[in-house]
């Protein structure tokens, strides 16, 4: 693969900041963020004021922890503008996460917010080892989904030429993959897999293709998945991280020169790791769950927004501002099987590491009678023959038996019957309500 290690003149400020600049910086935007929040959205002031503190309380940075969290029902409750600290007509853009219960999200931005996402976006892309010229496959779903158009607008700020293809239609994508030839693809790491699966079937060989770099975001993926893309695809497989409440792709990226987690941009948003429980604020290097107060949004600030993704944060590599490690899960994803706390991630580590097995899974939780289940349906490779599948399986199980510490059922399906996502995938089907 080749090396695509940034000129450090091309970087940001933002990114090489040493601690000290980088944390008056931070002190200096969170006072004026804490205010403009405190001041234009009243259901931050009546937080704020119910938990007896008020934005100049803040005298440095470890004060925030006095601060009240904002929640995802928060705002679903001030459905649809009342978390907007601009007046309506100030916001350029609304985005929304779709929520597979309640009410969805809405996101607002004004036309400094889209232009600092959009300079985040191009941070990110360069990081991940794009450069300005290069073309840009973006299979990001375009829509209130913010991974198309935040893409989108970062790779033209970067410089480059933006495909913008959208997800679905995956033969297709293939085919513009083939004639346009691009250097580039943003998609979910689930949907590549998929892409993958044309290439062959096409009769393609994706080590053939003209891309050299894929950024992935959008849902958890592990280190062996990047292992499998990076073999099969012969590019980088570099992970994009974000969230629409706090501002779409772009919060944190891996860069390419070292791929090991991801540089939160921290000149624009504050992360801390809390206790999921308690909320009580953990140390660097304590795994917990992420929170995110930004700095800059204009139109919807948030403050200690509680993400229920888990990591931990970690010191800067390729960059001065830390890093998140690979994000685990969330805490909303974690299955709780006859009293152990199981991550999808976990199991697409391990079925990962047996020979014959694709990374096409999903889990099935039942309850046949009064114990929770859980069966690992995965599809064997293409190459693999019907009567080796019941090995596959018992080697999967013992496998997670031993690493999990729980016992599951596994079903080696033949390739291609589990169904693709065109977007992010949905890895649990629950079945024990119904
Ligand atoms: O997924 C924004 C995005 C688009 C990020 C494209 C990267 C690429 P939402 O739909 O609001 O926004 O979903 C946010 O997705 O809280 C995580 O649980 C998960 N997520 C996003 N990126 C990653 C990642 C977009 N790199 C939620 N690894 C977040 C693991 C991720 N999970």
């Amino acid at each position: 693969m080749l090396d695509l290690t940034p000129d450090p003149a091309s970087l940001d400020a933002g990114e090489t900041a040493s601690a000290d600049e980088l944390a008056a910086l931070q002190l200096e935007r969170m006072r004026w963020s804490l205010r403009h929040a405190y001041e234009n959205v009243p259901h931050h002031r009546r937080a704020f004021d119910r938990a007896g503190v008020a934005p100049d309380d803040l005298r440095e940075l470890a004060d925030l922890r006095h601060f009240p969290f904002t929640t995802k029902d928060d705002l679903r409750e001030n459905y649809p503008y009342g978390m907007l600290a601009v007046p309506q007509e100030q916001v350029r853009r609304l985005h929304a996460s779709s929520g597979t219960t309640g009410q969805p999200t809405v996101v607002g931005y004004t036309a400094g917010d889209i232009d600092v996402w959009a300079d985040l976006v191009a941070r990110s892309i360069r990081a991940a080892g794009g450069r300005p010229g290069d073309k840009v496959h973006n299979a990001y779903g375009y829509g209130l989904f913010t991974g198309g158009l935040g893409a989108h607008y970062g790779a033209e700020r970067l410089g480059c030429t933006v495909i913008p293809v959208s997800g679905g239609q995956t033969e297709r994508q293939v085919r513009l993959i083939s004639d346009f030839r691009p250097d580039v693809i943003m998609v979910t790491p689930s949907y590549m897999l998929a892409l993958l699966d044309e290439f062959e079937r096409q009769g393609l060989d994706p080590r053939e293709s003209s891309l050299k770099v894929g950024i992935f975001g959008a849902e958890p993926w592990t280190e062996d998945m990047r292992h499998e893309v990076e073999r099969r695809t012969d590019m980088h497989a570099v992970d994009i991280y974000g969230l629409s409440e706090v501002m779409g792709p772009g919060v944190a990226s891996e860069c390419v020169e070292t791929k090991d987690g991801l540089h939160v941009w921290e000149d624009h948003f504050f992360p801390e790791i809390v206790d999921p429980q308690t909320g009580e604020v953990l140390p660097d290097g304590e795994r917990g769950e992420l929170v995110f107060t930004t700095l800059t949004r204009q139109a919807l600030p948030v403050v200690r927004y509680r993400t229920r993704d888990l990591t931990r944060l970690l010191p800067g590599t390729a960059r001065s501002v830390r890093r998140i490690e690979k994000i685990s899960g969330r805490s909303d994803d974690m299955i709780i099987l006859r009293g152990v706390n199981v991550f999808p991630t976990q199991v697409e580590e391990l079925l990962l590491r047996v020979e014959g097995l694709s990374p096409h899974y999903q889990l099935v939780l039942s309850r046949p009678q009064r114990l929770d289940e859980m069966t690992v349906r995965v599809e064997a490779r293409p190459d693999v023959a019907a009567e080796q599948r019941a090995t596959l399986s018992s080697r999967l199980c013992a496998l997670v038996k031993e690493n999990v510490g729980v016992s599951v059922a596994c079903d080696v399906v033949e390739p291609g019957t589990l169904a693709r996502s065109q977007g992010k995938a949905v890895r649990v089907l629950d079945l024990r309500q119904r």
